[in-house]
């Protein structure tokens, strides 16, 4: 479905992502994770066409490197960030809106909403400013805004970072029913192995942009060259 092949991005001196090359099959939950620095969002903001690249990404068997983010969104790839953004002076209702009316080829759908704001369990707050929320629910409503742009794939950043084990399991449950019940395609980064040996069905581990290996979540979190890589990281 996504596929991405010998896909390179330097920042000047620094290679980024280096050569990488993996594929995200219809359906499947894709896990991504490395030490700090490894490239993981820098991906994200390639697939979503925020910088110029080396290499390819097809989504579909369509090249989509070199076209622009709303054209990528258009085509159903939705993201979330490392760091919750919600607009402050919207209330939460209208915050999803935004994303509806971004995404959907008609416009507002009041019901679609409303939908989403059960979904994300912020239906009781759907008239609070968004900058009255705590961590958690601005977690769930930037995950909502996502949702509500209609994608076949969602890429969320470290939404776990940051949550005790409580909101770890809340927001598990919630990747798992976006996936299951709306059969949205997810990949995430994630550092707790935990989350994505229960989560994923792919894994893919890269260091300094290049690949350390990629395969079942079980069988690459016990390969030493993982361990080794993620000696002395903040892994949980
Ligand atoms: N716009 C940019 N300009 C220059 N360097 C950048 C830019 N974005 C990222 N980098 C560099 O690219 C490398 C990869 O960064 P990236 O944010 O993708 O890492 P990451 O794997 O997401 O790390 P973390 O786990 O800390 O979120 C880092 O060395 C970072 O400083
Ligand atoms: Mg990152």
């Amino acid at each position: 479905m996504l596929k991405m092949t010998n896909v390179t991005k330097k920042f000047g001196e620094l290679t980024a992502v280096n050569n990488l090359s993996f594929e995200v099959e219809q359906g499947q939950v894709f896990g991504i994770a490395g030490p700090n620095g490894a490239g993981k969002s820098t991906l994200y903001n390639l697939i979503t066409g925020l910088y110029p690249f080396e290499g390819s990404v097809t989504f579909n068997n369509g090249e989509i490197r070199g076209l622009p983010p709303h054209q990528i969104a258009k085509l159903g790839i939705s993201r979330t960030f490392q760091i919750p953004q919600t607009f402050p002076s919207l209330s939460v209702e209208k915050s999803i809106g935004v994303g509806s009316h971004f995404g959907s080829r008609d416009g507002f759908e009041h019901d679609y909403v409303e939908k989403i704001l059960r979904f994300v369990n912020l239906i009781d707050k759907r008239d609070s400013s968004t900058g009255q929320l705590n961590l958690l629910d601005k977690k769930m409503l930037m995950i909502g805004a996502a949702l509500a742009t209609k994608p076949r794939v969602l890429m969320l950043d470290e939404p776990m970072a940051g949550s005790n084990a409580k909101e770890i399991m809340k927001l598990m449950n919630l990747v798992q029913r976006i996936n299951r019940e709306m059969g949205i395609t997810i990949i995430i980064i994630e550092h707790f192995m935990k989350v994505l040996t229960e989560l994923t069905e792919k894994l893919l581990i890269i260091e300094t942009g290049t690949e350390v290996c990629c395969g079942n979540p079980v069988d690459v979190t016990s390969d030493p060259r993982v361990i080794e890589c993620y000696l002395g990281g903040n892994n949980d």
